[in-house]
């Protein structure tokens, strides 16, 4: 009898255990549990593709699906905040280590060309905002990546917009 009452004591405790942790792993977005992928285009494509994948992630703020683009990005662009970017985009302030912009060119009648993205690492290039860029074709494969020079100096007249054009930031 004994052991009965302490096997279920245990199994109890076990099952407010797991609910815990199962509320836990509701409540924390998965990209604060998955290890960020650091300054690496390989990596960076596996993370927002497979284990964080950007297509679930917000829209910007105010921002649909579509919407018309300009030079050099494409006709028609969707873009897509991660946790972290949308919290920064809701509330106008510079992105933070950790924030992703991923965002999708479209040609005029709507055929996917290119996934361009910013992703923000503390301390990776102070120069110029700390943002780790990348564009990755149709395949899925990093085109360019890094301290892209062009990508910076489009960017740049955002300079005091922390390199952002869409949205603005109140500092
Ligand atoms: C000639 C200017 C120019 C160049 C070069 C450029 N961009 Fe942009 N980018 C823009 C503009 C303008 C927008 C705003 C969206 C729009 O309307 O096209 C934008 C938007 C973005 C966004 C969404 C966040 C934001 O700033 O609004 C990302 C991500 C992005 N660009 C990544 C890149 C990457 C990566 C490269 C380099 C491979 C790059 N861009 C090169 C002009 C440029």
């Amino acid at each position: 009898m004994r052991k009965l009452t302490a096997g279920l004591i245990s199994a109890g405790l076990l099952l407010v255990l797991f609910s815990f942790v199962y509320a836990v792993h509701e409540i924390i977005p998965s990209e604060t549990q998955i290890p960020l992928p650091g300054a690496d285009a390989k990596k960076l494509g596996d993370y927002i593709v497979r284990y964080n994948p950007y297509t679930t992630w917000d829209l910007w703020p105010g921002k649909g699906r579509l919407f018309q683009g300009r030079d050099p990005h494409g006709s028609l662009l969707t873009t897509f905040v991660n946790y972290s970017a949308h919290y920064s985009a809701k509330n106008k302030e510079p992105m933070t280590d950790g924030a992703i912009i991923a965002k999708e060119n479209y040609t005029a009648d709507k055929k996917f060309v290119a996934l361009t993205v910013m992703y923000k690492i503390a301390g990776y290039n102070p120069e110029a905002g700390d943002w780790f860029w990348a564009k990755y074709g149709p395949d899925g494969r990093a085109q360019v990546s890094g301290k892209v020079k062009a990508c910076i100096d489009c960017h740049a007249v955002r300079k005091d917009n922390d390199y952002i054009f869409s949205g603005s930031i109140s500092k």
